[in-house]
């Protein structure tokens, strides 16, 4: 029998914090249908997305955050497109409180779960966004273009909406180069691809324009990408940087 201070063990499961009912996210067979998945995945969503910046995520996201604290100002018309539970556009609010924030998810039940955000929320596609040309500062798109059929067709609604001298950012799981680290991270890649129907992109589905005013760098062996591109910018054929 348990003596009354003897506290009860808590079980200890692979991930910290992974529950039994997550588990159940990353079993069957992966979802077609993307907003489906996020609706279900909905409530538990910033709880992975935790996990995800510990394990590779945080550099480019900490690059595409360094990017947000140099572009946002107060007025500054703001589209986060793909916003899920909306943990950026948090962040961004504590960056610059005084932006003007549009909010973007096809699930809805990702957008309820960022409905306490001041801003407008609308539900609609990245690939076909219901913006007229030049209607925001900045786009930011965090970890959603991995996701889609076409991420070229939404850079380039990104941009097609971005203000002549706006700024877009956006970062995304990539395919590493080399077998050593495409072999280490096959487990991972598998978890996201099943539970958030994520798919690592390779070089040549990776939206992309080289020029003096944009940017890309990878994180975390190639696992993860940051990009900074201008309203001047087109997305077609990449010719990317060198691996790391
Ligand atoms: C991995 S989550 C990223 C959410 C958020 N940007 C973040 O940083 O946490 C991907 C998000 O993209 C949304 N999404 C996927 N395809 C979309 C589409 N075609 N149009 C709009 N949103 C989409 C999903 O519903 C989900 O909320």
């Amino acid at each position: 029998m348990r003596r009354p201070d003897q506290s009860v063990p808590k079980p200890k499961t692979a991930v910290p914090g992974l529950l039994r009912a997550d588990a159940a996210l990353f079993r069957g067979a992966p979802d077609d249908d993307v907003a489906a998945v996020y609706d279900r995945a909905a409530d538990r969503y910033d709880h992975f997305r935790e996990l995800w910046l510990r394990l590779a995520g945080q550099g480019a996201e900490d690059a595409m955050l360094a990017g947000l604290r140099a572009a946002l100002r107060p007025g500054t018309r703001v589209l986060d497109a793909g916003c899920g539970s909306g943990v950026l556009a948090r962040k961004m609010r504590e960056i610059e409180p005084a932006i003007e924030l549009t909010l973007l998810d096809f699930s809805k039940a990702m957008l309820d779960q960022a409905a306490d955000i001041p801003g407008d929320r609308v539900q609609g596609s990245v690939l076909h966004l219901p913006f007229a040309d030049a209607s925001f500062d900045v786009v930011v798109s965090a970890w959603v273009i991995e996701t889609l059929p076409d991420p070229m067709r939404a850079v380039q609604e990104y941009l097609r909406v971005l203000h002549p001298d706006g700024q877009l950012l956006y970062t995304f799981c990539s395919l590493p180069h080399g077998w050593f680290s495409r072999a280490g991270s096959a487990w991972l890649r598998a978890a996201v691809h099943r539970g958030f129907a994520g798919d690592f992109l390779d070089g040549e589905h990776t939206p992309w324009h080289d020029c003096e005013r944009s940017h890309l760098q990878r994180f975390s062996h190639g696992l993860t990408t940051e990009v900074a591109l201008r309203s001047c910018c087109e997305v077609g054929a990449p010719v990317l940087p060198a691996p790391l």
